[in-house]
């Protein structure tokens, strides 16, 4: 099955589903960010791996739908951490509505990603739930390290890499993981399906800080320029701080020294340093290494299934992505 009829089956399958709807102020900014969309890859990921082993998918679409609801959980929480007006081209939930609602919302939809894995098979339940709960910890954990680190001026390549391994690369790991669980893959298909997510996400949100400088905002949806705003030590800071010298050097300190300022001024000001020290290009590569790695890993699943190209092939999409 080829990903755009797996995107519909999906849809399908969340236009059906039912959140729960009292309190109206608690279930509405469900329905809000679920029905903003995104681009629902994690889920099709899920599906994807799915497809390699078993041609029955009816079993993994709960699961995909589960590491869906639990990323937008992660998203409307991480919203409000990174002060965010925008998500997909809309309010974010805690300005459309506000803080507290934000985390309620947050917390509930976290519980629905639980009901929906609790239809995994009886068999395969416990070790889907004990993975479930690592890589969700893992989450936090990497969602803490990035808050630790915005007011950190040390913060290493190698340290900035392990802090997106967790915020961000786990799930993906995970969003394949239990595909391969549930298809009935053997221990190592399972293990290299991990490994190609895990270096997969690193891949992705190195692309993510990419865009958050040099997306089109038409088609971004996010604020860009935000993690410039925060003094984010995304792998575009980390390099310049590395690189810089001379006057160059001094510029930067002062816009990141300084307490109040203007957005925009800012952003435009920072980035000029990055094209001077040629950061974009530098962060191209990285990126195209690691999803380089992640690939590998897919190449090495021994089966020949046809699904294994369809899902190297929308991997291979996800570097080009403009949002
Ligand atoms: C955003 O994820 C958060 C990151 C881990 C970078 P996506 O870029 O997948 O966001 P949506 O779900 O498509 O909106
Ligand atoms: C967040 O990373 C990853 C999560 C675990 C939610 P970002 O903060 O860079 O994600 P965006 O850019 O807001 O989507
Ligand atoms: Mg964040
Ligand atoms: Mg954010
Ligand atoms: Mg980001």
């Amino acid at each position: 099955m080829e990903p755009t009829a797996l995107l519909e089956k999906l849809q399908i399958e969340f236009d059906r589903h039912a959140y729960g709807d009292n309190p109206a102020e608690l279930y509405d900014p469900i329905t809000y960010i679920m029905s903003l969309g995104g681009k629902r890859f994690r889920p099709l990921l899920t599906l994807l791996a799915a497809s390699i082993f078993d041609t029955d998918l009816e079993k993994a679409i709960k699961p995909a739908m589960a590491v869906e609801v639990f990323h937008n959980f992660t998203l409307m929480h991480d919203d409000i951490m990174d002060r965010a007006p925008l998500r997909r081209g809309m309010p974010t939930v805690h300005e459309k509505w506000n803080a507290n609602t934000a985390i309620l919302s947050g917390d509930v939809m976290l519980i629905r990603a639980y009901d929906l894995l609790l239809d995994v098979p009886v068999e395969k339940l416990r070790t889907v739930l004990a993975r479930f709960n690592q890589t969700a910890a893992e989450v936090c954990e990497g969602q803490q390290l990035d808050m630790n680190f915005e007011t950190r001026w040390d913060v290493t390549e190698e340290e900035y890499i392990g802090m997106i391994r967790l915020k961000t690369s786990v799930l993906l790991g995970f969003a394949l993981e239990v595909g391969g669980i549930i298809g009935g893959a053997d221990e190592e298909s399972v293990q290299l399906l991990y490994d190609a997510g895990e270096n997969m996400g690193i891949g992705f949100q190195l692309k993510d800080d990419l865009l958050d400088v040099y997306g089109d905002p038409t088609k971004f949806g996010k604020q860009v320029g935000g993690d410039i705003i925060a003094n984010k030590k995304t792998f575009l800071l980390i390099e310049a701080l590395s690189k810089v010298n001379g006057p160059l050097k001094t510029e930067l300190d002062h816009w990141i020294s300084l307490e109040t300022f203007d957005n925009e001024e800012k952003v435009n000001a920072v980035t000029k340093i990055y094209d001077a020290l040629d950061i974009r290009s530098f962060t191209e590569d990285k990126i195209n290494e690691y999803f380089s790695r992640g690939m590998a890993s897919l190449q090495k699943l021994q089966t020949g299934s046809v699904q294994k190209e369809v899902l190297l092939q929308f991997v291979g999409q996800l570097v080009a992505r403009e949002k």
